[in-house]
């Protein structure tokens, strides 16, 4: 086989969604997901690309515009809650998670969100963009293939 026979096999082959694919979302999470989109897009002025480029991993670490689209996802998700009285206390809403969790993904996908919510605290980073931003490059650390944004 030559070179360029190789590489187009290569290409070819190569998975186009590098994340959960929006099939296996299940309905409660399509339907959080497509509110979380939209309203956090709004707020934000965040591109498609620069969500896409975080869906496959690459975290720009001087884009203030999709840390704030993601500080925006974590608050307005409700999966986690930060208090008011000025004191971090982060945690996770299992319910809700539970609830949310793709069939394909039953008793993994609340229990990943619950142990990158328990790191992004237990860091005690006061910062909450800083730690939301953090806590989302945990769950893809954790597992890239089911690595969910919206
Ligand atoms: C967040 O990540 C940065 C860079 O990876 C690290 O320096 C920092 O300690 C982390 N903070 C938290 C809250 O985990
Ligand atoms: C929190 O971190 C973000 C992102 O690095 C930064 O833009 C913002 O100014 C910080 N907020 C405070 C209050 O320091």
């Amino acid at each position: 086989m030559n070179m360029l026979k190789f590489l187009c096999l290569v290409i070819l082959s190569a998975p186009i969604f590098a994340s959960l694919h929006p099939k296996d979302y299940g309905p409660n999470l399509a339907e959080a997901i497509r509110h979380l989109h939209a309203e956090c897009s709004i707020i934000t002025g965040v591109s498609d690309l620069e969500i896409e480029n975080v869906r496959n991993g690459n975290f720009a670490e001087n884009n203030i515009r999709i840390k704030r689209y993601n500080t925006c996802l974590w608050l307005h998700s409700g999966v986690m809650l930060p208090s008011y009285d000025g004191v971090i206390n982060l945690h996770g809403n299992k319910n809700y998670l539970l609830d949310l969790e793709p069939p394909k993904l039953k008793g993994k996908f609340a229990k990943m969100f619950m142990s990158c919510i328990d790191e992004a605290r237990e860091s005690g980073e006061k910062n909450f963009t800083v730690l939301a931003w953090n806590a989302t490059k945990c769950l893809h650390r954790t597992d890239p293939e089911n690595f969910v944004y919206p």
